[in-house]
């Protein structure tokens, strides 16, 4: 291991770094508007279990419409969820909504530039707020995701499986960060990742680090990084309703709490099993939708009943949505897709259906 590589990466990156609308460019001074860090943030979170391609295109949308953190923070609830749609993981969007509140409450509409500060934010851990520290302040962070993990262990040829293999990673990485350069080095990272130390067929010969790299000395680049055996996700079996009346459906907003909480959504049940309907009737069965989320995946009936007249239904948030509205309600995509049963295709909402990180088959959610 020689110890000029951090110099070499940084060269690497002022020719290769990617062109991103929250980057700043290689080596420029970062700009001082006050609405950098706020990008910053807002990317982070996009990123969250979410690839570059798909966040993009909900970055311009969120910029263009609430420019700053206050502009976001003032928005209503339900115009954030429906923006956000799409892109999965709600969670994110309610913290996201949380976190521009106490920015505006406790700091004035201001991030704070503290690691320490940012971390006691909703929605911020320590990786996001290492990284508006560094991308967002130029701060001496240490900014470490997965793809700078997969670097570092091969790096090192740090044999422990994650997560355990945290710790030897941040303490092997942290003496080597450039003082005022821990954003370039971070991201230099993140594009080295993902261009050329990728986690199938590492790229080694065009590596600018080949020559530092432990497991490439010893051959054993592809064995890093050791992950612990995972559990199986098991398959939960649910059913949603699908109501249709005079050229409308029934939608619902879902409970705050738990699972695409406050997203508008057809009416279900838990997805623990079996399920009463919402209503008596003759009930069609609509086909099958899978869906994978974080802990399980999910297959979900969609059952419909055709109605007369558009009843008041005691269900949250119930609402007749016309059926060609349904595009544009920003249903999540499990609900998209069910939507897509009855409608055909193209019903996902304004943007298309999102790749999220490590979807095969089906996209993913929690
Ligand atoms: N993933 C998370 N943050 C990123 C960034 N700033 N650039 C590229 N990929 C990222």
């Amino acid at each position: 291991m020689t110890d000029s590589w951090p110099r070499q990466l940084l060269e690497w990156y002022s020719a290769h770094a990617r062109d991103l609308p929250w980057r700043n460019p290689p080596g420029a001074v970062l700009p001082t508007g006050e609405n950098w860090p706020y990008r910053v943030w807002l990317s982070e979170v996009m990123l969250q279990q979410t690839t570059v391609e798909a966040a993009t295109p909900y970055f311009h949308a969120f910029t263009a419409r609430w420019r700053d953190v206050a502009a976001l923070a003032a928005a209503p609830d339900a115009d954030v969820m429906q923006a956000w749609a799409g892109l999965g993981y709600y969670a994110r969007a309610r913290n996201l909504l949380a976190c521009a509140r106490a920015v505006v409450a406790r700091h004035g509409g201001r991030f704070p530039a503290s690691e320490a500060e940012l971390r006691d934010l909703p929605g911020i851990g320590d990786y996001t707020a290492a990284a508006v520290a560094a991308f967002g302040f130029g701060r001496d962070a240490v900014v470490i995701d997965g793809n700078v993990e997969r670097v570092v262990t091969r790096l090192f040829a740090i044999a422990i499986p994650l997560p355990a293999a945290r710790a030897a990673i941040r303490a092997a990485l942290t003496p080597l960060v450039p003082p005022g350069h821990a954003g370039d080095f971070a991201q230099a990272m993140m594009d080295l990742a993902r261009r050329v130390c990728t986690a199938r067929s590492p790229r080694c010969l065009a590596c600018p680090l080949a020559d530092a790299c432990a497991a490439r000395a010893a051959g054993t680049q592809a064995s890093f990084p050791v992950k612990a055996t995972k559990k199986a996700r098991p398959t939960r079996h649910g059913t949603a309703w699908w109501i249709e009346a005079d050229g409308h459906v029934l939608t619902i907003v879902r409970p705050a709490k738990g699972l695409l909480g406050g997203m508008r959504a057809l009416p279900s049940c838990d997805w623990r099993g079996a399920a009463q309907p919402p209503l008596a009737g003759d009930w069609q069965s609509l086909g099958l939708v899978r869906h994978g989320f974080t802990h399980f995946d999910l297959e979900l009936a969609v059952a419909a009943l055709h109605l007369r007249g558009r009843p008041a239904l005691d269900l949250p948030g119930a609402t007749w949505l016309p059926l060609d509205a349904v595009k544009s309600a920003g249903l999540p995509t499990l609900f998209a897709k069910a939507a897509q049963l009855r409608l055909g295709p193209d019903t996902s909402g304004g943007l298309p259906l999102p790749a999220n990180k490590g979807t095969r088959l089906h996209d993913k959610f929690s």
